[in-house]
């Protein structure tokens, strides 16, 4: 097939997959522990694909902005890992939970050191190396995803980032916990900041897929071809989204789509195949997990329509 034949191929599924979505029976609900995400109209469906040369393939509501959630915790991750390094893994692991993405359980009896960097207690941890590496942790956060982005426009939603500190009893435990086993050196009620506004950035599909187009392309942001990062760290930020990127469901993705990836309870995924494209998927409902039931339905539609998973 030539290049032109590829996109053509990935246009007609990507058509299809909404199509085919947009018939099928409501399943799931949209997150609503967070106050504002609740008034997300469950129903939407987008869907963008971006090819290495930023070819742009788009069904539904792609350009509909939605609340990243975890899904940012892939820019913090990769921002720590600027900034520290190998040594960021002295202080959070890389192995799949298997627990829930809030749990508080494995934290104790793992001394406070939490299995990765995506359960919520590991993005935690990410917050306060951030917030110990930079004089401005939330620009510089800001800012770097501006750049992977090349919009000025992006920002934070302070509403929702507000409202989930008020409710954030949780994740305050969790940073209290790892306080106590020496695991954060800040303050609590600054990391707990920083990470509440990282989860609520704002991007709509075509931004997504091209904000993570670097680490489908060894590291290198195609807009501007800079290094982000070195082959060898998107080599390993590649492996803990494809083992860590759904938390207890890690499995059941990697089984059904075959990329490496990373949901929000905003209801988007994002999933890149290296050397080819970024994929995001927006369908807010979500399954007993917290994942977009329809997103991951989506990407198993077009990674099995396509031949297209790592596997
Ligand atoms: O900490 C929380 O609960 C949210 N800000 C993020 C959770 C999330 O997106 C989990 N992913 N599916």
């Amino acid at each position: 097939m030539t290049s032109s034949d590829i996109i053509d191929n990935y246009s007609r599924q990507i058509n299809a997959i909404n199509d085919q979505i947009r018939k099928s029976p409501p399943m799931g609900k949209v997150a609503s522990y967070i106050p504002g995400l609740d008034r997300v109209p469950p129903d939407l469906f987008g869907m963008t694909l971006m090819t290495l040369d930023e070819t742009v393939i788009s069904a539904g509501d792609s350009k509909t902005p939605f609340s990243l959630q975890s899904i940012s915790k892939v820019f913090s991750l990769t921002l720590a890992l600027k900034a520290v390094d190998e040594e960021l893994w002295d202080r959070v692991g890389v192995e799949p939970s298997g627990n829930a993405f809030n749990s508080l359980i494995q934290l104790e009896l793992e001394k406070g050191k939490p299995r990765n960097p995506f359960i919520n207690a590991g993005a935690l941890v990410i917050c306060d190396v951030l917030i110990s590496a930079y004089d401005q942790p939330k620009q510089k956060l800001l800012e770097f995803v501006r750049f992977l982005v090349c919009s000025d426009e992006l920002s934070y939603n302070q509403s929702i980032a507000e409202s989930e500190k008020k409710s954030s009893y949780r994740n305050a435990a969790l940073i209290n916990l790892m306080k106590d086993f020496n695991n954060i050196k800040n303050p609590t009620d600054r990391v707990l900041d920083l990470y509440c506004y990282l989860c609520s950035l704002e991007m709509n599909c075509e931004s997504l897929a091209h904000t993570f187009l670097f680490l489908a392309n060894q590291g290198i942001h195609p807009s501007s071809n800079e290094q982000v990062i070195t082959p060898s760290q998107t080599k390993r930020i590649n492996a803990i989204m494809q083992l860590c990127g759904f938390y207890d469901e890690a499995g059941e993705f990697a089984y059904r789509v075959g990329l490496p990836g990373k949901s929000g309870v905003g209801g988007g995924i994002i999933a890149i195949k290296p050397c080819q494209y970024a994929i995001a998927v927006l369908s807010p409902r979500l399954n007993k997990r917290g994942n977009s039931y329809q997103g991951i339905h989506a990407l198993e539609l077009f990674t099995s329509s396509t031949a297209s998973s790592i596997f």
